[in-house]
């Protein structure tokens, strides 16, 4: 049976919402497993559906992989199986980061080419370029990457773009490497730093974590360890963006507000009111009265403004006083969510990279369907300022990326549900 999610519009949010680990950290932390033999522990992890999936690509590289609520734990034997097959890898994205270290491991892998969102093309040359350049051979056979090294020696990587799942690619073969390896333009994020935190408790060498050049100095074995995710920071964002959407006051906890300076700075020009929270319960808050002001977005990588939060800002935009324009620098497929917020009466035309939007009183109810998780959240923010009914179709997007979303949602005071029936289209 389709769920879908039947939102009201009109409530203004108010409470305290707490967010866990970051789907785009624990992802990858959970394939960093596999860099050690024995039981690695990795906590605050979301209860999502991705961690299961993933959980399920490493069963299939021969770990054993138990999760209780927030806890994972894999167990991962003295050499992993190095395939990793179609069925379980082409349901997420993020399962291309066995790669790096079941080369690291192995000396090989066969991991089939990965599903995803639908954002564009996503290609893998720049994970197989670093690769080579630490001495693999990689090249694309029947619909998955093979690489083989006899071995991985240290090397001087330029990357052509700050790469997230590159990065961490490299990074995790480097490791395991013989000699110094240099990554240069690195990813910067925060979830670059969290796998390098990591990676340094289960003995690795890395220099410049958080920085774009990364110096890695190979070791010979790593030890498993228990790690902590970071709060995510785009579930983070999404609270902000509805607390200023709805012109609510949420207080978001679980996150580093340093990693939302730049959307906290945003919604301050829209005219909301922002103050950090500090530890022990570290986060943010947002309470916004007026209608919110037209602000320009550019999506960047990290420290720029997160392609994923980029359906958030046009949300915003879509009901704000005046006209933003918004440019997606990352994804070239990422507007295509905006064909349905229109649906919704946003006044929003895209060419290419910028999408202009002027802000309306108030967007209007209607059936729409999902793309992808953030695409999918930013409808949500949509319905909760319109008019009426809006049923957001397809939302299995939405669940592997937002824990208890319709219950923290409920608890801000929304009248949202989720519903099971056929679309009637
Ligand atoms: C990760 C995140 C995703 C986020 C993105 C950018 C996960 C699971 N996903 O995706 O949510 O939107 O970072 O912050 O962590 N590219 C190439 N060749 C390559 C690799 C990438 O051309 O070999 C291009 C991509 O097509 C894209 C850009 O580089 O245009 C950025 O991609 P990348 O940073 O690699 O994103 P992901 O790691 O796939």
């Amino acid at each position: 049976m389709s769920e879908h999610f039947r939102v009201q519009g009109g409530a203004r949010l108010v409470g305290e919402v707490s967010v866990v680990g970051a789907k785009n950290s624990v992802l990858k932390l959970m394939a960093a497993a596999l860099l050690a033999e024995g039981t690695t522990t990795l906590t605050n992890c979301p209860e999502i559906l991705d961690v299961p999936l993933m959980a399920d690509v490493l069963r299939g590289l021969g770990c054993e992989v138990s999760i209780d609520h927030d806890e994972v734990t894999i167990v991962s034997p003295a050499m992993p199986n190095h395939r990793a097959d179609f069925a379980s890898m082409s349901k997420l994205r993020a399962s291309v980061c066995v790669l790096g270290p079941l080369v690291a491991r192995c000396r090989k892998a066969v991991v089939a080419l990965p599903g995803g969102d639908a954002i564009g093309s996503r290609p893998l040359d720049m994970h197989q370029n670093g690769l080579r350049q630490l001495g693999a051979t990689t090249g694309i056979e029947h619909g998955c990457v093979v690489a083989e090294a006899e071995n991985l020696t240290g090397a001087q990587i330029w990357l052509d773009f700050p790469s997230v799942g590159a990065t961490e690619n490299i990074l995790m073969a480097a490791v395991l490497a013989d000699g110094t390896t240099v990554i240069d333009n690195a990813a910067r994020e925060p979830e670059i730093i969290d796998i390098c935190v990591m990676l340094q408790q289960m003995g690795a060498k890395i220099e410049g974590a958080g920085t774009s050049t990364l110096t890695v100095h190979g070791v010979q074995s790593l030890q498993p360890t228990e790690h902590r995710v970071i709060g995510d920071r785009i579930v983070g964002a999404t609270w902000a963006l509805a607390a200023a959407m709805t012109r609510g006051d949420i207080t978001v906890l679980g996150v580093d507000p340093g990693h939302l300076n730049l959307v906290l700075e945003k919604l301050r020009t829209a005219g909301a009111e922002v103050t950090t929270v500090e530890q022990p319960r570290q986060g943010f808050r947002v309470v916004m009265d007026g209608r919110p002001k037209a602000v320009d977005f550019v999506t960047l990588p990290y420290p720029g403004f997160a392609t994923d939060n980029q359906p958030f800002a046009v949300a915003l935009a879509a009901v704000a006083e005046g006209t933003s324009m918004i440019t997606e620098n990352v994804f070239e497929a990422r507007f295509r969510f905006v064909e349905e917020m229109m649906r919704m009466g946003a006044d929003a035309r895209t060419d290419g990279h910028h999408c202009v939007v002027r802000g309306v009183e108030k967007l209007s109810g209607a059936p729409v369907w999902a793309s992808d998780i953030r695409a999918g959240a930013g409808l949500v923010l949509a319905g909760l300022c319109a008019e009426g009914v809006t049923e957001v179709w397809d939302v299995f997007h939405i669940d592997r990326g937002y824990p208890q979303f319709i219950e923290n949602l409920q608890r801000l005071g929304a009248d949202v549900q989720r519903v099971s029936a056929p679309p009637e289209r």
